[in-house]
């Protein structure tokens, strides 16, 4: 199995590193994109760091990198899992605004009819959450 798991800038990180956890012992290539955001929480909200987290994946692309290979859909994946998922990335995902990898690689993953999952993590929730 191979997948893309997008980590983003939400409270709930440990979902994140849980999810990459079991994934690895589950023997599956994971392509790891974190946002910047992604990357504050884990320092801010865990005592995890970036290396262990790189160090669970087989590939990593920064969200910053539309030139990866995720980015298109010739790249061939089961699926992508983006756990926790902002508010801000669920927006841009439900939007169709893929201006970061994690947002395009989602807008990819579902143009090519594979499993899309989205963990969003925000409470209280807004009418425009919703
Ligand atoms: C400690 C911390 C916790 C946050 N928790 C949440 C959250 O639970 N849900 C959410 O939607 N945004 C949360 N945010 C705000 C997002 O990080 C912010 O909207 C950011 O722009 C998201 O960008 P990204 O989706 O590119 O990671 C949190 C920010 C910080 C610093």
């Amino acid at each position: 199995m191979r997948l893309i798991i997008g980590i983003t800038g939400s409270s709930g990180i440990l979902y994140g590193i849980r999810m990459l956890e079991v994934l690895k012992k589950r023997d599956t290539e994971i392509h790891l994109i974190m946002t910047e955001w992604a990357k504050k929480c884990l320092v801010l909200e865990t005592d995890y760091d970036f290396k262990y987290l790189r160090s669970l994946a087989d590939h990593y692309s920064d969200d910053s990198n539309m030139a990866a290979s995720v980015s298109s859909g010739t790249h061939k994946t089961d699926g992508m899992i983006v756990i926790p998922c902002s508010m801000k990335t669920l927006s841009s995902i439900a939007n169709g605004y893929e201006e970061t990898l994690v947002a395009r690689a989602a807008g990819v993953t579902m143009k090519e009819s594979r499993k899309l999952v989205l963990v969003p993590l925000e409470t209280p929730v807004t009418s425009i959450h919703l």
